[in-house]
């Protein structure tokens, strides 16, 4: 069985960086509170938590460091936490920052917002705070096909989103909508990722996507694999995988969501190689039985 690693895989600059200023926070022993989680990565939070730095809800934070997450947050809210002069650590990524900016231009345009992205998600919910009062998330063609203005309209897109899904959506909008500005602010890991993975996909017969299950760039990584036409297997860490996926399988890829640190997919990558031992032992010794 031969195992690959796609060309991008794991940490994005955006996860990087926001993860070396929480550690730098560490290492000078302070101690903050994460307002959600920071990244999509329930191992690294556990292990920010066991070093002091714990997520909260604003009601419980008094006082000290507060960290914005990577996704970023709504102004309200950060006029918030200035008026309770809590020292403030934004970890936005500069990414999803540009996508601020742009909403913020389409308000001040009197255009209607569309955010092509999913409910619910921080980001999404972080940029519509940016927007004026005209705003619409779409996350998918059914929702695309049942909304209609007559204002013109800007249009931004959730860092993380397949190129698949914002180009069907934007087929029908460009026919139903009058659009004055569309900003693809799906970010350049994002695509790097997706890309890498997508190409990796088509030449194996399984595909492990390393990540968080709630993390929304590993679960589009995954549907891009898929796509690709490869049996994808989403797992969080190395004590997901089975040995009985691999039982027929020749070509093995690996890639990682944006916000899997190294020492994940290191792990990874050494339990494929024990188990492609294992498999090798197997069938010799079933070999060594027929003769
Ligand atoms: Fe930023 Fe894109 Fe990573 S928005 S956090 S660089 S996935």
């Amino acid at each position: 069985m031969i195992v690959s690693v796609a060309d991008y895989a794991g940490f994005c600059f955006g996860v990087k960086r926001a993860v070396e200023k929480v550690e730098e926070l560490i290492d000078n022993g302070e101690k903050a509170y994460m307002l959600g989680p920071l990244i999509h990565n329930s191992q690294v939070i556990e292990r920010f938590k066991k070093a002091g730095i714990n997520v909260a809800d604003l009601e419980d934070i008094k006082e000290g460091n507060v960290i914005i997450r990577t996704h970023g947050v709504e102004p309200s809210l950060i006029a918030q936490l200035n008026s309770l002069n809590l020292n403030i650590i934004d970890c936005t990524c500069p990414n999803v920052k540009r996508v601020h900016k742009a909403v913020q231009n389409f308000s001040d345009k009197g255009y209607f917002t569309i955010i092509i992205g999913e409910h619910n998600h921080p980001e999404v919910e972080g940029i519509r705070g940016w927007c004026g009062k005209d705003v619409k998330i779409i996350e998918n063609v059914e929702e695309a096909k049942n909304f209609y203005t007559n204002k013109k309209v800007g249009i931004v897109v959730q860092t993380t989103q397949t190129e698949e899904n914002v180009e069907k959506i934007m087929e029908i909008l460009g026919k139903r909508l009058d659009i004055a500005s569309f900003e693809n602010t799906r970010c350049a890991a994002t695509q790097q990722r997706q890309k890498a993975a997508s190409e990796l996909a088509k030449k194996v017969d399984i595909m492990l996507v390393v990540g968080d299950k709630q993390s929304a760039n590993t679960k589009n990584l995954v549907k891009v694999c898929q796509k690709a036409g490869a049996r994808v297997y989403h797992i969080q860490t190395a004590a997901d995988i089975r040995k009985d996926w691999f039982t027929a399988a020749d070509k093995v890829g690996i890639t990682a969501g944006a916000s899997t640190p190294d020492w994940i997919i290191k792990e990874v990558i050494f339990r494929m190689d024990e188990l492609n031992k294992e498999l090798n032992n197997q069938e010799n010794q079933n070999e060594l039985a027929k003769q």
